[in-house]
């Protein structure tokens, strides 16, 4: 498939074929490392992190290296970026030295601003409302499971966040159906599921929202949740009162499918919105999860620069 995108800033701009796609490409990159190996011979891309990271950070740097590239981690704090050098200002800088830059930070605005007034392809790397290459990744492990399909029972149990967000939009976009438990309080802002909604109708799927976290679970094939504190949110007691019982834990997990297969982004925070005995149990896919990051953020890049 030839690429028409100069960047991946969000799912929304993707349409199912190239999601499909880059799925398949990270299942032949899987299959065989060596694949792609001269692709960015020369070539030079950038990791700014405004926030922590161990799987983005990691899959990108390895990844890059793997495919030829030269990797150059940033942190944010010690850039003029952070004494008052404007976004726009610093995107033709980048410009002028790089091939392509992941952004990790809060703002959703950031990325695309950066995206906006650079001639290189930016990839997002998690912003506080999306996190694309996640969910990329995600949908390669479900489909290596042999599960991505119309029939798939797929259910996000938490704290609607960055994660959920790019989850309903994935799931839209590929016609398969979603539901989400939470907390009335905590479920997704208006506009995205608005527009997760719009899409879900578009493809013929739907997205069911539910304060009941047994109801949600019911039948479910894949149980997937993520921290209820996201990096950059206000920890509080209230919140985790209102989560805890949309806790992953054996008693929940009894209410879905015997064989749930059990998804966390990571990092997790064991005893809060997963128990250790689901995480490290045999229905849990986490680590698979985890490792498929490379395969996944290796297959973008093919696919960005090919
Ligand atoms: N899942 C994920 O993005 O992990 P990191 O925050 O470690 O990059
Ligand atoms: N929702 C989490 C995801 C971490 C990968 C966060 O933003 O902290």
């Amino acid at each position: 498939m030839k690429n028409k995108q100069k960047d991946f800033l969000t799912l929304k701009d993707y349409s199912r074929e190239e999601i499909l796609y880059m799925i398949a490409l990270a299942a032949k990159i899987k299959k065989d490392k060596k694949l792609y190996s001269d692709l960015l011979k020369s070539k030079s891309i950038a990791l700014l992190f405004d926030k922590h990271s161990t799987r983005t950070r990691l899959s990108f740097e390895a990844g890059i290296e793997q495919l030829g590239g030269n990797c150059i981690y940033i942190d944010a704090s010690t850039l003029q970026l952070k004494r008052g050098e404007t976004v726009q200002d610093s995107a033709k800088v980048f410009s002028g030295y790089l091939d392509g830059l992941v952004i990790r930070t809060f703002k959703q605005e950031t990325v695309e601003v950066f995206a906006k007034n650079s001639t290189i392809t930016v990839i997002n790397g998690l912003t506080d409302l999306y996190h694309p290459c996640q969910i990329l990744s995600d949908l390669f492990t479900i489909q290596e499971l042999g599960m991505l399909d119309k029939n798939l029972k797929f259910t996000y149990v938490g704290d609607c966040n960055n994660v959920s967000n790019s989850l309903m939009i994935g799931f839209a976009k590929l016609g398969i159906d979603m539901t989400i438990g939470c907390p009335k309080v905590y479920k997704p802002s208006e506009d995205i599921m608005e527009y997760a909604m719009h899409l879900a109708k578009e493809s013929e799927s739907s997205i069911n929202i539910t304060d009941d976290p047994i109801k949600a679970v019911e039948n479910a094939d894949i149980i997937y949740t993520d921290v209820w504190i996201s990096m950059g949110d206000e920890d509080s007691e209230e919140k985790t009162k209102a989560l805890t019982q949309f806790q992953v834990n054996s008693k929940l997990a009894h209410y879905a499918k015997p064989d749930v297969k059990i998804m966390h982004c990571l990092p997790a925070h064991r005893g809060q919105e997963i128990t250790s005995e689901v995480m490290d149990g045999e229905n849990s896919i986490v680590w698979q999860q985890a490792e498929n990051r490379l395969y996944a953020q290796k297959a973008l890049l093919v696919y960005l620069y090919s």
